[in-house]
């Protein structure tokens, strides 16, 4: 059995020692010591001050060692110069968790120290959150050990927060959103327990229901994705990212990096976990108290019911903006909605009561939805109007939450009482607004958590089954040579061996040493031919001229020949020149690429888009993180808009998508399987008619140290 303590222990702690307890009501080691006895905390709790004495009536220790019990979590709240000297006295005491809320370690350039400290937990089984924290709540540990507010709500939210301001003015927010929290844990520095670690205990405590994280960067991103897979089954995660700099993470080595500006990978592999990425922190809370809240839809079907047909129709476009499936079951809606609608209104999806509509004509139109199978939830707008008893709205919206089936959400727009209204039923947590888009917003997130669960496949037999057609061993000899050679890149006919091992078509090919091999061969291959500079000392080989296209006779491939050595020795004087390629020149077909690229921060990404030397202006790709199966593999090629072009634009053919998904896997596995294999990039990769295939007409692939 491990020695390294279950991450349990940190959040239902049995003891806790508050290293740097102060009697002084405004330091911040006093805060902590109040919280944890206020919050009621159940288990031992240990101040530790060299002055000894008691604090808040309890016995005071001078140093850790002198406690005679077993300490689950010592939280450390002295100056960092001497925490070291603390933490060497917690691994002599075998304390399991260190909480360190001392600033004044990375985050301002101190690593070393940090690191100091990293090393002695490690070597002493005890592991760190933080540091440079806010510390940590769990309902269930009935423990605040935090110096945020005192009267946290307990409930079904759980919050991880990369930043301890802007964590503790979220607990504060809590209150005034009525949010109740199971767990709220600051990470700051991460310099061992991240957010993939607290995800493994949050993902079973059965008294969390959706999680909210608060993310600035991330350190070990392959880990949290396979975590956040895991997570997003069972429960919603929302995500809010700051930093959308494309600078930093993300090297520029090649085109896979270059178009990868971090954030929106990041966005893309976290649609891709099923995390649902909040834009701003009220909108991430609107989402946690609706996901807290609310049933679970039994489908996409989603009704709106109004008595005012503007509004419905800005509710019909902001379900359009995220996502939101409306039902278009005209014969259900005619059947279980005419009682309820006046002939003059519309049972058409928004279904419009009109604007005579009484509480009692929206009491019939709620129930019938909320009997109805078909529907699987419901946006019930209303504008207010003299026949709208404001009055008694609170009572038949209370009283169909409490009989709902499924998911509702309410917008009410009008004066004072319907103010009023808002105001009492958010106090109920009743997910009701004034504003049609904020309704449309919980509704989204909510339709994307169904599909996440419902659609993602997660098959992997797809990945072993491509993976056992190629040959990896052929591939490591290729690369390893090449590295016993100090080079990070591959020339064109190294590439074309590690595509031949890894089954992706290329176009015929050889090389010719002189004028005399390239006609011969030009002749094998057929005309007409592409012939293409080979030289170690060019890689952008259109910009250097030495590619010449359509060649279409001995005599064309004599003057070519010529005028690619001219150019490339243009270009620069001292190329060493390993001959030219002649090929074959490949009939049109729609121009993508594909890449995959080893990412410090994120683990192997692949990426698929629109190919061809606009790729950079273009921006037409999405990324995902590897491993994924065939089905993400699609759904990749379905978030670009050169999906369009292969399911066969303007008439044209659908392409062969299929033999696009086997190349996004194939090169997402070699990244994965070469350790010394850092970026693999084919552009373009032409893609023909349906069950024709595609061929990788340029590849590129640099290994580690590029
Ligand atoms: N063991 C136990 N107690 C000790 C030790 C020791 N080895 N050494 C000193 N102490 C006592 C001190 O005597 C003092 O007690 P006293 O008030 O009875 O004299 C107490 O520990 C605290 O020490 P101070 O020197 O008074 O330190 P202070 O409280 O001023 O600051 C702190 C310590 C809060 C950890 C500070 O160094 C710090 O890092 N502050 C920033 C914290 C922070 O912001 N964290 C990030 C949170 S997230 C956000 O941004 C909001």
């Amino acid at each position: 059995m491990s020695d390294v303590p279950d991450i349990k222990d940190l959040f239902e702690p049995k003891s806790i020692a508050i290293v740097g307890a102060s009697g002084n009501p405004d330091k911040i080691g006093y805060k902590i010591l109040e919280n944890v006895v206020v919050s009621g905390f159940n288990g031992k709790i240990f101040p530790v001050n060299p002055k000894g004495g008691d604090i808040l009536g309890l016995k005071t220790y001078v140093t850790i060692e002198e406690i005679n019990e077993e300490i689950d979590i010592a939280c450390i709240v002295i100056p960092s110069q001497l925490v070291y000297d603390s933490v060497l006295s917690c691994a002599k005491k075998k304390v399991k968790f260190l909480v360190i809320i001392t600033s004044g370690f990375s985050e301002v350039g101190n690593h070393e120290l940090e690191a100091k400290i990293v090393a002695v937990a490690k070597e002493n089984n005890m592991r760190i959150l933080g540091p440079n924290i806010f510390g940590i709540y769990s309902s269930r540990g009935h423990i605040n050990a935090t110096f945020g507010q005192k009267d946290i709500l307990p409930g079904s939210v759980a919050i991880i927060t990369q930043s301890g301001a802007l964590g503790i003015a979220m607990m504060g927010k809590t209150k005034t959103a009525n949010m109740g929290l199971s767990a709220m844990v600051s990470i700051g520095n991460k310099s061992d327990i991240d957010e993939t670690d607290l995800l493994e205990y949050l993902m079973h405590c059965e008294d969390t229901k959706v999680i909210m994280m608060y993310i600035e960067g991330i350190k070990r991103g392959n880990r949290l994705a396979g975590i956040l897979k895991q997570v997003t089954r069972k429960k919603p995660v929302i995500v809010i990212k700051a930093g959308k700099s494309k600078r930093g993470a993300l090297a520029a080595a090649s085109h896979t990096g270059s178009l990868a500006g971090a954030d929106e990978v990041f966005s893309d592999i976290m649609r891709q976990c099923g995390a649902i990425r909040a834009e701003s922190v009220e909108e991430a809370f609107d989402w946690c108290n609706f996901f807290a809240n609310s049933k679970i839809p039994n489908g996409e079907n989603t009704v709106i019911i109004t008595n005012g047909g503007g509004i419905g129709v800005m509710a019909a476009d902001a379900c359009e903006k995220f996502n939101v499936s409306l039902m278009d079951d005209i014969d259900t809606m005619k059947r279980i909605f005419s009682n309820a609608v006046p002939s003059f209104g519309s049972l058409k999806n928004p279904i419009d009561i009109t604007g005579q509509a009484t509480i009692s004509d929206y009491e019939k139109a709620l129930d019938a939805a909320n009997n109805e199978d078909k529907i699987s939830s419901v946006i019930c707008l209303g504008c207010e109007t003299a026949v709208l008893d404001a009055d008694k709205l609170p009572i038949i919206i209370e009283n169909i939450m409490q009989k709902a089936k499924k998911p509702f959400v309410f917008s009410f727009i009008g004066g004072v009482k319907f103010d009023e209204c808002i105001v009492q039923l958010k106090k109920k947590n009743i997910p009701i607004t004034n504003d049609v888009y904020e309704a449309a917003s919980c509704f989204g997130a909510m339709s994307a958590n169904y599909r996440n669960i419902h659609k993602r496949t997660d098959n992997y037999s797809d990945i072993k089954a491509i993976d056992k057609q190629m040959d990896f061993e052929k591939i490591e000899r290729i690369v390893s040579k090449v590295k016993s050679e100090n080079r990070n890149f591959l020339l064109a006919n190294e590439a074309s061996q590690v595509m031949e091992a890894g089954k992706i078509s290329m176009p015929k090919s050889k090389i010719a040493k002189n004028t005399e091999e390239a006609v011969e061969y030009a002749g094998s291959i057929g005309y007409p031919v592409v012939m293409k500079i080979v030289s170690k000392d060019i890689i952008h080989k259109s910009d250097a001229g030495g590619v010449i296209v359509g060649v279409k006779n001995s005599d064309e491939v004599y003057s070519a020949y010529g005028k690619i050595i001219d150019n490339c020795k243009n270009y620069k004087a001292d190329a060493v020149i390993s001959g030219i390629e002649i090929a074959e020149m490949l009939r049109p077909g729609v121009e993508s690429i594909v890449g995959a690229r080893k990412d410090k921060a994120l683990g192997p990404v692949v990426m698929f888009g629109l190919g061809g030397v606009y790729v950079e202006i273009m921006k037409d790709v999405s990324f995902r993180s590897f491993p994924f199966d065939r089905q993400e593999a699609l759904e990749l090629v379905k978030e670009t808009k050169t999906h369009m072009l292969l399911e066969g634009a303007r008439g044209e053919k659908k392409k062969d998508i299929d033999v696009v998904t086997d190349m996004i896997l194939k090169l997402g596995l070699i990244v994965e399987k070469v350790a010394v294999i850092s970026d693999i990039e084919i552009n373009p990769l032409r893609v023909y008619d349906e069950g024709e295939g595609a061929k990788a007409i340029d590849v590129r692939i640099l290994l580690n140290g590029a």
